[in-house]
């Protein structure tokens, strides 16, 4: 087969370009490793930048998300049982957020290449990626016992932070950034009411927890967990429990409790692959980095590789002009790592780290302090949490 962009990984990154250059009358192919079932199953991103929903309507795939999603133009923070207001708009000229889940943000992603005829090909096994330094680089995958090649002009590595992509680049080429955090984050998906109408981040003196949501019937609850704990170790009954114990006590009364439907850990990890560029090979999203939920940036960062990349081959294919793509990973890169700087602050700001010296706490407080006692400090919050713009 051949193509002009072979691109590995139908998660967000992966259909959000096709979709886009698709559009462009740019050929292209998807490489899925699992079953559509399969991605759409994994409960991820809840909240979205203006920055990504203007994408999604571009790539003609906002009807759903504009009907269903919610704009959120504020959020809070608790502290033991005071509760205070974040505002988004006030502090950003306007500026909001989308709640919007990922996972229907990809099914309307998947409805849309099916929908345009998209070459989307699942359950892909052994993808290799060869020639990468070369003008012809191809692709291959296993299909049963046959071998499938793909002969492409660039590579797009969209797979995912345990993708093949980024570990296709020598280790001599590439700089790999890496912070593990000592905890987790256990979350809950229940068919329940929302306790309150705009997200609540809470820190707490047993560690934090996160009120979130999918919709007005549909709740996401997070809670910090020691690295050490397994999903089985939690009951519903256990998690609801502990949630309350983190809220303040208004909050707490008002839960509303329900069977999980979706219960699982996430690490907190902050990882940046240097650089995203090798040859032909083009990193994106979680295949160059992750970073901790807290700040709700991942899916966010990765919205930016693709708008960055989307103009890029744009700019090739249209109008033979390469900047694009020669800039790439530096314009990339500048943008996720202030991604990982906020990231890094909130969850700085909000967890209990288990191996804090009391002067550490202190801190802690301090910069709780300073933000609700600064307009400068709480701009700094909602201009990050809203978007830097692309
Ligand atoms: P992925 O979604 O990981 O997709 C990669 C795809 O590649 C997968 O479908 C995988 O199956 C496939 N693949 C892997 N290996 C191969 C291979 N060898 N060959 C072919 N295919 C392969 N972000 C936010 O912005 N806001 C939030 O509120 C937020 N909340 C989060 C909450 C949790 C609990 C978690 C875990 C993450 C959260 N994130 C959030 C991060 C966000 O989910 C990710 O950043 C996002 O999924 C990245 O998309 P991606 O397409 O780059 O990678
Ligand atoms: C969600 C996840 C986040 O990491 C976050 O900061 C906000 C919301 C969520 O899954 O709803």
């Amino acid at each position: 087969m051949k193509t002009k962009v072979g691109i590995i990984g139908g998660g967000p990154s992966g259909l959000l370009l096709s979709q886009l250059l698709d559009l462009k009358g740019i050929d292209n192919i998807v490489l899925e490793k699992h079953s559509r079932e399969y991605v759409l199953g994994r409960i991820r991103a809840g909240v979205l930048e203006h920055g990504f929903a203007a994408l999604m309507r571009e790539a003609q795939c906002g009807e759903r998300m504009d009907a269903e999603g919610e704009i959120h133009d504020g959020f809070y923070i608790a502290e033991g049982d005071k509760k205070r207001r974040v505002d988004l708009a006030g502090h950003t000229g306007g500026n909001s957020v989308m709640v919007y889940g990922q996972t229907e943000l990809t099914r309307d992603l998947y409805d849309a290449r099916s929908k345009m005829g998209g070459k989307v090909i699942h359950n892909v096994e052994d993808v290799t990626l060869h020639d990468l330094k070369s003008d012809a680089p191809h692709i291959t995958y296993r299909d049963g016992d046959d071998i499938i090649r793909i002969d492409c002009d660039y590579v797009i590595g969209a797979d995912g932070f345990h993708g093949v992509s980024r570990k296709s680049i020598p280790k001599d080429v590439l700089k790999e950034y890496e912070k593990l955090y000592p905890f987790g984050w256990l979350g809950v998906l229940s068919r329940t009411k929302p306790v309150s109408p705009e997200l609540i981040y809470a820190k707490s003196d047993r560690g934090f927890a996160l009120c979130s949501m999918r919709s007005q019937v549909l709740s996401r609850y997070y809670i910090q967990v020691p690295m050490s704990d397994k999903v089985e170790d939690w009951s519903d009954d256990a998690f609801w429990a502990e949630l309350k114990a983190r809220l303040p006590k208004e909050v707490a009364a008002e839960l509303e409790t329900g069977q999980s439907i979706e219960k699982s850990i996430a690490p907190l990890r902050s990882f940046v692959a240097e650089p995203m560029r090798y040859g032909n090979l083009f990193l994106a999203g979680d295949a160059a980095h992750i970073v901790p939920p807290t700040g709700a940036r991942g899916l966010n960062s990765a919205a930016s590789d693709i708008y960055y990349l989307y103009h890029a081959l744009l700019d090739h294919y249209k109008d033979g002009d390469d900047t694009g793509l020669e800039n790439y990973s530096e314009k990339a890169l500048a943008r996720i790592w202030k991604a990982q700087r906020f990231s890094w602050w909130m969850t700085t700001l909000l967890h209990k780290f288990p191996d804090n010296i009391p002067y550490d706490d202190r801190l802690q407080q301090t910069e709780m302090d300073y933000l609700f006692s600064s307009e400068a400090a709480l701009t700094s919050l909602a201009e990050n949490y809203v978007g830097l713009p692309f």
